[in-house]
C-alpha cells in the first residue's frame, strides 16, 4: 500500500518511518511512504507557502496555489489514490474509517499548518476531510502519522499474524476493549496472575478473557455495547 505525505515539515516522519514495525514492511516492499515538501511548490522570491487571512484574524492560513499544485502532480502519478485532508473539522477517525480507508491502494495525505486552507484548496481538491479527535494539534503531521500507523496494522501480512488486527479493539471483527493480558514474573510484589492463565485450560483461558473484556467495556465504553457490528 502506498502514501502520499504532503507536508510543510518532512523532516518530522523520519523517525517514525524507522520504527521497528514500520521499516521492516517499508523494506520488504509492503509499504511505501512518499514525503513530498509543499515548500517546493511555493512561488516568488519569498517561496510564500501562507499568508494573512483576508478580512483579518490571527494567523496564517495555507495559500491555494502552491498546495494545489502539489496535490495535483502527486495525483498525477498512477495509481489513482483518495485524497485525506488532516484538519479538526474532519469526520472523526476511528476503527470503522480506518477499515475502510485500508481497502484503498493508495492514500494521499494533505497536513495542514497555522489557522487552516484556503478554502478554495477544498472547493477544487474535494478532498475527504479527517480528524483524529476534538482537539487541536499544531499541525496535520502526527494525524498524518495516526492515519497511516492505523491503516498499517490491516494489511495482510504485516503483523505477520493478520489475526491480531482482526481482534484488535473497535475492529468489526471486536468491538469491546481488549482484556488484561499478563507476562512473566508470575508473581510481583505480591500482585499475582490471574490463576486461570497458568491452567493450560484454553477454553477457560478464552471464556476469561471475553468476560473481562466485557465487564471493561462495561465499566469504561459503555456506548460500545450498543454499537451493532456492520453487516
Ligand atoms: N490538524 C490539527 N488538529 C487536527 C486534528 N485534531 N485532527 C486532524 N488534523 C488536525
Amino acid at each position: 500500500m502506498r502514501f502520499d505525505v504532503l507536508t510543510l515539515f518532512p523532516e518530522i516522519f523520519s523517525g517514525y518511518l524507522g520504527q521497528s514495525l514500520l521499516s521492516k514492511a517499508i523494506e520488504r516492499g509492503k509499504v511505501d511512504v512518499q514525503l513530498h515538501d509543499l515548500r517546493r511548490w511555493a512561488k516568488g522570491k519569498h517561496q510564500k507557502v501562507d499568508d494573512r487571512p483576508f478580512g483579518g484574524g490571527p494567523g496564517m492560513v495555507l495559500m491555494v496555489e502552491p498546495v494545489v499544485e502539489c496535490v495535483e502532480a502527486v495525483q498525477a502519478e498512477p495509481p489513482p489514490g483518495k485524497l485525506i485532508l488532516l484538519t479538526p473539522q474532519g469526520r472523526r477517525l476511528d476503527q470503522r474509517v480506518v477499515e475502510e480507508l485500508a481497502t484503498h491502494e493508495r492514500l494521499i495525505l494533505l497536513c495542514g499548518r497555522y489557522e487552516g486552507f484556503d478554502q478554495r484548496i477544498l472547493d477544487i481538491l474535494q478532498p475527504a476531510e479527517i480528524s483524529i479527535g476534538d482537539f487541536v494539534l499544531n499541525g496535520g503531521e502526527v494525524a498524518a502519522m495516526t492515519v497511516i500507523d492505523s491503516v498499517v496494522r490491516l494489511i495482510p501480512g504485516f503483523l505477520g499474524d493478520d489475526e491480531s488486527s482482526i481482534q484488535d479493539s473497535f475492529s468489526s471483527g471486536n468491538r469491546w476493549l481488549e482484556c488484561p493480558q499478563y507476562t512473566r514474573p508470575r508473581v510481583f510484589r505480591d500482585w499475582e496472575v490471574p490463576e486461570v492463565l497458568l491452567s493450560g485450560d484454553h477454553e477457560a483461558i478464552a471464556r476469561w478473557r471475553r468476560e473481562q473484556s466485557f465487564l471493561r467495556t462495561r465499566e469504561r465504553r459503555e456506548d460500545l455495547l450498543d454499537d451493532k457490528p456492520e453487516v
